[in-house]
């Protein structure tokens, strides 16, 4: 994208806008008042037609399945995985430069992966697929205080363990949080897990995402070849992914 002066403005699609991810998305491009021309809420067909608020105005909810994403500049998505990988493309081939926050395009390589605190020059190859990728959450946090440390000394070596809410698994498992939490408070019954292997309330679950033969999780993998990709490929790590009973915030 090449800036046309100060008063340039952009139309935006946010795709997963109704998610954990898209709200934060659309609360950052109003609190940071970024330059929108037009701007695109679009989900499942689950929850087109309904309304959000953005910039003190109220937009409908689109399905994704039915947009055309000519005339649209720049598409940040978060609809998961599987809906990135078939949309992403699409709106790439439209002329849309797509940022994904999912973890599909991460370890393409000609996708960049880009922590702009870390390798900001790794974006100029978004030329390559029109596609610029997002780590995941833990891994973003750590390689922007591994950054300094890694241009100092020359890490070689990380041993991280991280303590990740429920936010990070979407707003349904933030709801089974709540219930969970409620009954065991509130009622004598119980209510089942449904997007974690055990309850979480009042729990600690080592375990994010599936675990692979290599006996780590497919969370905790992330962390290590994506470091590897941002960072350095010669730092070797070793991860261990935590659930934990909160809403918001990750530490590690
Ligand atoms: N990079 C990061 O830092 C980071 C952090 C957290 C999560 N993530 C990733 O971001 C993605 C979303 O996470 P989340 O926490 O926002 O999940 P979420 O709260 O469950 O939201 C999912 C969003 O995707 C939409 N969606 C689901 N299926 C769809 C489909 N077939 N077509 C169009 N839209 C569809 C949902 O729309 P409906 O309302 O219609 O269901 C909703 O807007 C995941 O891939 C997650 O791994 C990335």
């Amino acid at each position: 994208m090449s800036s046309q002066g100060s008063s340039k403005r952009y139309n935006v699609a946010v795709v997963g806008a109704t998610g954990n991810v898209g709200r934060e998305i659309l609360n950052i491009l109003e609190e940071r008042n970024f330059p929108v021309n037009e701007i695109f809420l679009l989900a499942s067909s689950r929850s087109a037609g309904t309304t959000m608020n953005f910039a003190g105005r109220e937009l409908v909810v689109r399905d994704l399945a039915e947009f055309d994403f000519s005339g649209v500049q720049i598409g940040l998505f978060s609809p998961g995985a599987k809906v990135s990988s078939q949309y992403a493309p699409k709106a790439a081939a439209a002329g849309c430069v797509v940022v994904d926050n999912t973890s599909f395009f991460r370890m393409d390589p000609e996708v960049p992966l880009v922590v702009p605190e870390v390798n900001p020059q790794a974006i100029a190859q978004y030329t390559n697929k029109g596609i610029i990728a997002n780590p995941n959450c833990s891994t973003i946090q750590m390689v922007v205080a591994l950054k300094p440390l890694h241009d100092a000394a020359t890490i070689r070596r990380v041993v991280v363990s991280t303590y990740q809410a429920v936010s990070g698994a979407g707003k349904e498992a933030m709801d089974e949080l709540f219930e969970q939490t409620r009954a065991v408070y509130a009622t004598t019954l119980r209510v089942p897990p449904k997007k974690f292997p055990k309850e979480i309330a009042f729990n600690l679950i080592p375990q994010i995402d599936v675990f692979l033969e290599n006996g780590y999780t497919k969370e905790e993998m992330k962390m290590v070849n994506e470091t590897k990709k941002i960072l350095d490929p010669a730092i070797r790590l070793t991860a261990t992914t935590v659930r934990v009973p909160v809403f918001n915030g990750h530490s590690e």
